[in-house]
């Protein structure tokens, strides 16, 4: 399987969501993530963003931003994306249902049909990066949950 964690800028909430889905999937996920923009292409995950990551024991430093492009709908099984805003920006760029049909807000994994948004913590402060993180980790556990419920039926 193939996951690809999108977001605004690919700096602050889809690096977290990459790095925690696949450090709970060892090998068995292959996840990445994009930017619905392109202002950060090629940097690093913001520092608060590592910043949280580190404190809970999770190094997210190798990362680099880029941005989401139409050939991704091919390279993966399901795209995540944090908020309305990213839903919308990807579903523009969806060629067909089967490309729509991969693209899901993440947080319907933990409370399913309440299509709540992972906020952009960009402009506030560090307490934001602590509750995105709180999200992801609730977000994804509920995922993997539900796919290792689904393969045993
Ligand atoms: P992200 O946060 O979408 O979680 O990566 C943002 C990062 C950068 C900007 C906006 C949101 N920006 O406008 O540069």
């Amino acid at each position: 399987m193939r996951v690809l964690m999108v977001c605004l800028g690919n700096i602050c909430r889809s690096p977290l969501a990459h790095g925690i889905l696949q450090h709970k999937a060892k090998d068995s996920i292959f996840v990445d993530s994009a930017g619905t923009n392109g202002y950060h292409i090629g940097e690093s995950p913001d520092p608060r963003s590592i910043a949280v990551a580190e404190k809970n024991n999770l190094d997210i430093t190798t990362q680099r931003c880029r941005k989401f492009e139409v050939q991704d709908f091919d390279n993966f099984d399901i795209i995540f994306v944090m908020d309305g805003s990213n839903y919308r920006d990807i579903l523009k760029m969806a060629r067909n249902e089967e490309d729509e049909k991969k693209v899901k807000l993440i947080m319907n994994e933990h409370k399913p049909g309440m299509n709540l948004n992972v906020p952009d913590p960009y402009y506030g402060g560090d307490e934001g990066f602590d509750n995105v993180y709180k999200m992801l980790d609730q977000a994804t556990d509920a995922f993997l949950k539900r796919i290792a419920d689904e393969k045993t039926g």
